[in-house]
């Protein structure tokens, strides 16, 4: 557990190594930018497959496990967790080939048009009722991205109608299937999530832990705050915060970290996605600090999401100090000019290593 330096303020956390229950990791050029930050501070992460084209068969989950594998050092002691993208047509077999075989940990839903690279997910829930069986059967988590897609529903709104829409049936037709809802961001999902079985489980990101939804709007437009879901009104955000610090073993760490090249946020038709990788421990610490539940952020980050996915914690573990830790402008250079989540800030907390590395 954290350590304490006495009566004053602990001078560091030392606690289980913990994992990234959500990530983009990329590919091509950004890949081994990405890598290497999640790579440096979670044991595993669960890794999207969302890349064009998108991660529908075991063979390309291997390929892209190998090509994640192979641009960090071998000593880095790092699991990536494979995900298959759902699509219409996508064999109930191959996903459970997959799966056998330990390639694929869980299938990712993407309603159709929801977000970055998702035109090829789920067009309607319904078409893959027999894959959402054969996962039930085999003990499989779904992982969800929560919006619909109608352009009549309010973009704010989008999340709240996912819970009713497609995850209550989701939920009443498959009351054994493992499901999280990812990247949650409002009051309804966490009341939603509470309400339900222990079949249901939600990541919080850093970010929606810290960002409502002026901060889109701060002086001018803030491309760099966008992500999807879009984050929302104040009150759901301190939502969020007691729900993560609450010690509620089905709300746990997920980033959802997804870096996007400056000019790409900084355009016309500007990308969803937050790069929190970095310093996504210290981001979550300094919540954790602020609501005074530095005790609880081990369980959160280390501890619930591998009991949720029937996985063995980790032995090893993290330390972060206490101290100030100002974060650049921009990371990378070149073709690969990424603006952190925390951008030109100061951040209470630094990443000091792992142990139990090789
Ligand atoms: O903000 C987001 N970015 N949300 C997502 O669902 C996808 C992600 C990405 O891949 O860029
Ligand atoms: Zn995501």
């Amino acid at each position: 557990m954290p350590a304490s330096d006495g009566a004053g303020p602990r001078a560091h956390l030392t606690f289980r190594q913990p994992d990234d229950w959500h990530v983009h990791l990329r590919d091509d050029a950004m890949l081994a930018f990405a890598a290497s930050y999640t790579a440096r501070q979670f044991a595993r992460a669960i890794v999207m497959p969302n890349l064009v084209p998108p991660v529908t068969t075991v063979a390309a989950a291997e390929a892209y496990r190998e090509r994640i594998l192979a641009v960090l050092p071998e000593d880095c002691a790092f699991t990536p967790l494979m995900t298959a993208y759902l699509t219409d047509e996508i064999d109930p077999g191959e996903v459970e080939a997959g799966f056998r075989k330990g390639v694929f940990t869980a299938c990712k839903l993407y309603p159709a048009g929801a977000t970055t690279n998702s035109a090829a997910g789920v067009t309607d829930v319904r078409k893959i009722w027999p894959v959402l069986e054969r996962m039930q059967t085999i003990g499989m988590p779904l992982l969800v991205h929560g919006e619909v897609v109608s352009p009549d529903i309010d973009v704010f709104d989008r999340e709240a109608v996912f819970l009713e829409t497609v995850l209550g049936p989701v939920l009443r037709d498959f009351p054994a299937l493992k499901v999280v809802l990812e990247h949650i961001t409002t009051e309804d999902s966490i009341r939603f999530v509470e309400a339900a079985g222990p079949t249901l489980a939600a990541t919080i990101t850093a970010h929606h832990l810290r960002i409502d939804r002026n901060a889109m709007f701060e002086g001018g437009l803030r491309p760099h705050a966008y992500c999807l879901p879009v984050a929302k009104r104040r009150h759901h955000r301190e939502a969020l915060r007691k729900a993560a610090t609450s010690g509620h073993p089905r709300f746990f760490l997920g980033t959802d970290s997804a870096p996007h090249r400056k000019h790409e946020k900084e355009s016309a038709c500007g990308c969803a996605g937050i790069f929190s990788a970095p310093t996504a421990l210290e981001s979550y610490a300094q919540t954790f600090a602020e609501e005074g539940a530095l005790d609880r952020l081990e369980a959160f980050a280390s501890e619930f999401g591998p009991r949720f996915y029937g996985l063995p914690l980790n032995e090893g573990t993290v330390t972060l100090r206490r101290e100030p830790q100002d974060l650049p402008e921009v990371m990378g250079d070149g073709d690969l000019r990424i603006v952190p989540f925390h951008a030109g800030e100061t951040l209470s907390w630094r990443f000091a290593g792992r142990s139990g590395l090789p």
